[in-house]
């Protein structure tokens, strides 16, 4: 049985906590959050857990082995530390912290202590992404061109961080997954039309190499919430929409093919090809399941999950290239 203790019960820990709960090989141990009120509901819902509004509590506590960390991500980087400092298994939120100097650093403690660091990049332990995964190795798309993702919703404003930090890990933790590599340059525009002093909406232009494309646009100022990612190769085309209930990958027998008359030098000649679509089957099942189980079997096997210290530090890396070349109206940094 793995005990694991939470800190943060704001907007997120309460998710975490009820998905850890319903593992049968994790009990949760504590709560604690710095704001009591909010952990009043915790002993009416969990009669076994206790709640303290002290970190110490977690981190002396020999019969806790691991720490869910879910604060605002300003707090990331110093209360790991104290976490994988007291010898604990670390679960982070996303972003996993401000910078890459940051994430660095936790993920060489942790292997210094042994200890299984893991970024919730939720979205990369669920069945639709793995199923996306197993569709690119099959290269039934052919080869990727382009990658088109959207993640806007109305809020939640972040006192902390812009739109960019809260957002974008999604989309980048999947790409870091399904490619298996960081983009080579970023470049970002945004703004903040309620002068917030954070960016609270931005497109993102990230170059893989020389031939492969990435945008992704992040907002909190929109009334519908959108969760999509369109995937472009030379054969097909693939959507994900996390919104969908049931169909969340549509795969479209659709492409388009440029190829030059050899006879009319400069001339273009385009096709469109247009065919079924399918949208294979995929286990319904909340993104959190996937995360959380991902966590304690990585403990339990001692085996680093997808989401590790060095996907985390990769995707910071995204985000931090991606804030910096906002700040300087655009311009292509390196990653
Ligand atoms: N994976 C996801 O899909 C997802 C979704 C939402 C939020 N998040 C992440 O979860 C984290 C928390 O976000 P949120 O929206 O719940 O924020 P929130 O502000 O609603 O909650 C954070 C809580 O942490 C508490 N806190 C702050 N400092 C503390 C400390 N030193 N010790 C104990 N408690 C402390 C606050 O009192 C607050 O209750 C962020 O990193 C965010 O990016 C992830």
């Amino acid at each position: 049985m793995i005990n694991i203790g939470v800190l943060g019960y704001g907007y997120w820990g309460p998710n975490l906590v009820r998905n850890f709960s319903r593992l049968t090989n994790a009990r949760i141990t504590w709560v604690c959050d710095i704001d009591q009120k909010l952990l009043a509901d915790v002993p009416r819902l969990y009669p076994t857990i206790q709640t303290t509004a002290v970190f110490d509590d977690l981190l002396k506590d020999p019969d806790t082995h691991a720490v869910v960390i879910a604060t605002p991500v300003s707090t990331h980087f110093p209360l790991g530390h104290l976490a994988l400092k007291a010898g604990k298994h670390l679960f982070i939120e996303k972003p996993m912290t401000m910078t890459v100097k940051d994430a660095r650093f936790l993920t060489k403690l942790a292997r210094k202590k042994r200890r299984i660091l893991m970024v919730d990049h939720t979205f990369v332990h669920t069945p639709a992404v793995e199923k996306i995964k197993e569709i690119l190795r099959s290269k039934t798309l052919g080869t990727l061109q382009y990658i088109d993702c959207v993640r806007t919703n109305l809020g939640l404003l972040q006192k902390d961080t812009n739109v960019i930090y809260d957002l974008a890990p999604h989309d980048f933790g999947v790409l870091h997954y399904l490619l298996g590599r960081n983009p080579t340059s970023i470049s970002a525009t945004g703004a903040s039309p309620h002068n917030t002093g954070q960016e609270e909406v931005a497109h993102i232009s990230a170059q893989y190499g020389k031939n492969l494309f990435v945008h992704s646009h992040v907002s909190w100022l929109s009334p519908i919430k959108i969760r999509t990612m369109i995937f472009v190769g030379t054969e097909k085309m693939l959507l994900y929409d996390d919104m969908e209930s049931s169909e969340k990958i549509k795969i479209y027998d659709k492409s388009v093919s440029v190829t030059k008359n050899p006879k009319l030098l400069r001339q273009l000649r385009i096709g469109y090809r247009t065919g079924e679509m399918v949208s294979p089957h995929i286990p319904v099942a909340e993104g959190l399941a996937g995360a959380t189980l991902a966590f304690v079997k990585a403990i339990e096997t001692k085996k680093a999950p997808a989401s590790d210290g060095r996907a985390g530090t990769d995707v910071v890396g995204v985000i931090e290239a991606a804030t910096k070349s906002l700040r300087q109206k655009g311009k292509s940094i390196r990653v």
